[in-house]
């Protein structure tokens, strides 16, 4: 995880950010960070790094690349806006020990916000369309040596495959299907199945309710509706919920604010 204290929503990169400029309550991004950082230590341990001035969305680390086994994809950004944070989560990973791929120059692909591995099957499922292009999949198949499902986004306000999809333990998955093509719709189907399949509406999706955390048998989210917590404790897991309203004005939630650092195995 990396601090809220550069953050800022002062441009304008995705459809929620649109309106919000300037609207953000900085105390209180800090203590709902903050909040979410103690209630996720209770579960993992946290490592954290050095939040950078002028980088105000280097908070969100879910895009600061793709982690499997020792082997890390740094993110290329689309928007010009994050291309200055490269330089830096290159030197991090490189720091931190792994094993790090570079992409070409001219293909866009934003790390773990878009590429998540399945908790159950050998494949991983990386999303195309706004922010990663297709032409990064096949570098991602090659240098972790697995399967991996393109998943085509077609609504711009879930712009990664984080915003509206969620791999859970035991195979089970947090996902809103209108955010996706009719094809990747079938791809998804075709491999899991419908009874591990939890399927969250446009109003649960809007609070980002499929941008969840999930340790074990825990799941963290900004919010979920009665129902659908109801749904998702039916099949064993606990629904923490945590207010993260000032991260939601960038079109970010409890995942995005984190990096998975130790998902086992990899090339
Ligand atoms: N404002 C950030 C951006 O548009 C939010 C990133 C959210 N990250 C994610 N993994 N969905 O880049």
């Amino acid at each position: 995880m990396c601090a809220p204290d550069y953050f800022s929503v002062d441009h304008n990169i995705n459809p929620w950010m649109a309106g919000n400029t300037g609207q953000l309550d900085m105390g209180r991004a800090m203590r709902q960070w903050e909040n979410l950082k103690q209630e996720l230590s209770k579960t993992a341990d946290i490592e954290l790094m050095e939040p950078q001035p002028d980088l105000p969305d280097i908070v969100f680390t879910a895009n600061a690349g793709f982690v499997l086994g020792n082997r890390a994809v740094a993110s290329h950004f689309m928007p010009d806006e994050r291309r200055a944070e490269e330089p830096y989560l290159k030197q991090w990973f490189r720091d931190q020990g792994f094993e790090l791929c570079e992409l070409p120059d001219d293909v866009g692909f934003e790390g773990a916000g878009d590429c998540l591995l399945d908790r159950n099957g050998p494949w991983l499922w990386a999303g195309y369309g706004f922010r990663t292009e297709i032409e990064a999949h096949p570098y991602l198949e090659k240098w972790f040596d697995r399967e991996l499902v393109s998943i085509h986004l077609t609504d711009s306000r879930f712009y990664h495959i984080d915003t509206a999809f969620c791999p859970l333990t035991d195979g089970y998955l947090l996902y809103h299907p209108p955010a996706f093509d009719y094809e990747s719709r079938l791809a998804i189907e075709k491999r899991v199945p419908s009874e591990k399949r939890i399927v969250v509406d446009t109003e649960d999706a809007g609070n980002f309710a499929c941008n969840a955390v999930n340790v074990g048998k825990d799941i963290f989210v900004h919010k979920a509706s009665r129902p659908l917590k109801s749904r998702i404790q039916k099949r064993g897991f606990r629904v923490h919920e945590l207010d993260l309203s000032e991260f939601l004005k960038s079109g970010g939630s409890a995942k995005c604010l984190t990096l998975r650092l130790t998902e086992p195995g990899g090339a």
